[in-house]
């Protein structure tokens, strides 16, 4: 599975990509907004920090100005992937895009039908978003499942399911279950994937243990490396 952030934070990027674990960022217009940043440039540097696909939204409604806001993004950089809404427009400009060789992220998918819609759109990543499901009573995972089944059955869809409005760890633990591609996660939830109280613990312990034999494994080493 492939983890990538969900953030305009530069400095978070920058310090968990250098974990080697982030596979891609994405962006959205509220991300921006939070940043505080210019968005062309914001996305310029994520793009030279991160090699993987790097989301950025178009804010266009009507196709021929997304088409251009598209083509306008796709320059920015090699791993740009221009992200249009699911919407009758949004699919049109995905579909262009996709024939003129930029890779393209429809975001905002809430059902099934969408999802299909998508990939018959020749989207590189559909975006469902399984947070705002569960906000609303329905099943954000119960979604995934149904795209991954549909998209299994028709070897023509290329597009890859982004698992998108992460919320916890068992989201994305969830989402691997079911074989999703990409999960896409806030970095306060990426951060949360490596913890687990057991693993402090025992860490601790054997610390204590090393200590107590005075033996140090890089001493000798370290000696010879002075010598
Ligand atoms: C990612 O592409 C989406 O924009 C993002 O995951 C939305 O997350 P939210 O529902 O937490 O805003």
């Amino acid at each position: 599975m492939k983890f990538f952030l969900d953030t305009a934070d530069i400095a978070e990027i920058r310090d968990l990509a250098a974990t080697g674990l982030v596979d891609g960022v994405t962006t959205n217009p509220s991300l921006v907004a939070k940043s505080g940043r210019n968005f062309i440039e914001v996305v310029r540097e994520i793009c030279g920090v991160v090699s993987g696909p790097v989301s950025a939204e178009t804010t266009a409604t009507d196709h021929p100005t997304m088409l251009a806001e598209g083509r306008k993004l796709a320059k920015i950089a090699k791993n740009i992937a221009v992200k249009v809404p699911l919407t009758p427009d949004g699919l049109k400009t995905c579909k262009m895009l996709h024939a003129e060789g930029a890779m393209v992220n429809v975001t905002l998918c809430f059902s099934a039908a969408q999802a299909i819609l998508a990939a018959k759109a020749g989207a590189t990543f559909v975006s469902p978003f399984v947070g705002r499901l569960d906000d609303i009573g329905e099943s954000g995972m119960a979604l995934i499942r149904d795209i991954v089944e549909i998209y299994r059955q028709y070897q023509g869809f290329k597009t890859e399911v982004l698992v998108a409005s992460i919320r916890h760890p068992m989201h994305v633990v969830e989402a691997a279950k079911l074989g999703a591609q990409i999960g896409t996660m806030p970095p306060t939830v990426m951060r949360q994937l490596f913890l687990h109280p057991l693993t402090d613990k025992g860490l601790a312990a054997f610390l204590a243990d090393w200590k107590k034999t005075g033996q140090s494994i890089l001493g000798d080493a370290k000696a010879a490396a002075a010598e």
